[in-house]
């Protein structure tokens, strides 16, 4: 019996779409809702009992409205702050974003690695304990960038974004104390890879960046194993949650996504 339930991804803004990327390429066939609480942007800059408020609650609505198999919160800084309180409040599977400091302990080689988020996520204790558990032995240098946000949204609104706007962000974790040593850079924020490549482009030596969207993707096929799912994939929803017209650009980036119908919650 095909089960036409979708999977529903959540973000701030355009962030989760680096998520599903990959969980497209492991289940092309998944019908999606993908969120993004405009309404609500950006998460990073506002405090934990903003986030805690308004996260669960928000998901609590959206799962009665489009029934989703699983929720996906794509997005660290809601994952970080509510995973636990929408794992509670929620009677479904519900796969959070972490940062990926394990796989990046993994491959450094110099031992200092970097964790790029925004200013809630890398203030965490949640990032503590995962650079305690799974890099005791790195140093582990954090920096919060609300701007990169900032950039991510208006790259895929098809807005120009400087170099100089990229060399900065990067400058505030490589410029701190024993920053010079970094060679693995974890992307502790879902918009992130979605400019890696100009991070990339502008870093002063190559630096390998890690992100947890792979893993993400791998965690969901393992929860929806066995299901069914439609012959043919539906195409995918993007919801905005305040009234926002998207600018052709960003229609395109979403629409070359596989959300081609947009709605407002
Ligand atoms: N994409 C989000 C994250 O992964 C947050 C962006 C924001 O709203 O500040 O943390």
């Amino acid at each position: 019996m095909p089960d036409a339930r979708p999977l529903l991804l959540f973000d701030s803004g355009v962030g989760g779409l680096s998520v599903l990327a990959e969980v497209r390429q492991r289940l092309p066939q998944a019908s999606i809702v993908y969120v993004a609480d405009n309404g609500g942007f950006p998460y990073g800059t506002k405090s934990e009992a903003e986030i805690a408020a308004r996260v669960p609650a928000l998901l609590g609505r959206l799962v009665e409205r489009y029934r989703p198999r699983l929720v996906t919160i794509a997005c660290n800084t809601a994952s970080t702050i509510a995973l636990a309180a929408v794992r509670a409040a929620l009677d479904l599977p519900i796969v959070g974003t972490v940062p990926a400091i394990k796989p990046a302990a993994e491959r450094s080689v110099t031992r200092a690695i970097g964790v790029l988020g925004t200013d809630a996520t890398v203030r965490q204790p949640y990032v503590d304990d995962l650079s305690a558990r799974f890099a005791s032995d790195c140093l582990v240098v954090r920096h919060g960038s609300a701007a990169l946000v900032e950039l991510a949204e208006a790259r895929l609104r098809g807005q120009p974004t400087p170099d100089r706007a990229y060399s900065d962000v990067l400058d505030g974790l490589l410029g701190q104390p024993g920053g010079e040593r970094i060679d693995t850079v974890v992307l502790a924020c879902t918009h992130f890879p979605l400019v890696a490549d100009r991070l990339a482009a502008v870093s002063p030596r190559p630096l390998a960046f890690v992100d947890g969207a792979a893993g993400i993707a791998r965690r969901i096929a393992y929860l929806t194993e066995g299901q069914d799912w439609p012959a043919e994939s539906p195409p995918g929803r993007a919801v905005f949650t305040a009234p926002f017209d998207p600018p052709p650009a960003l229609r395109d980036a979403l629409a070359a996504r596989g959300l081609p119908q947009i709605e407002w919650l």
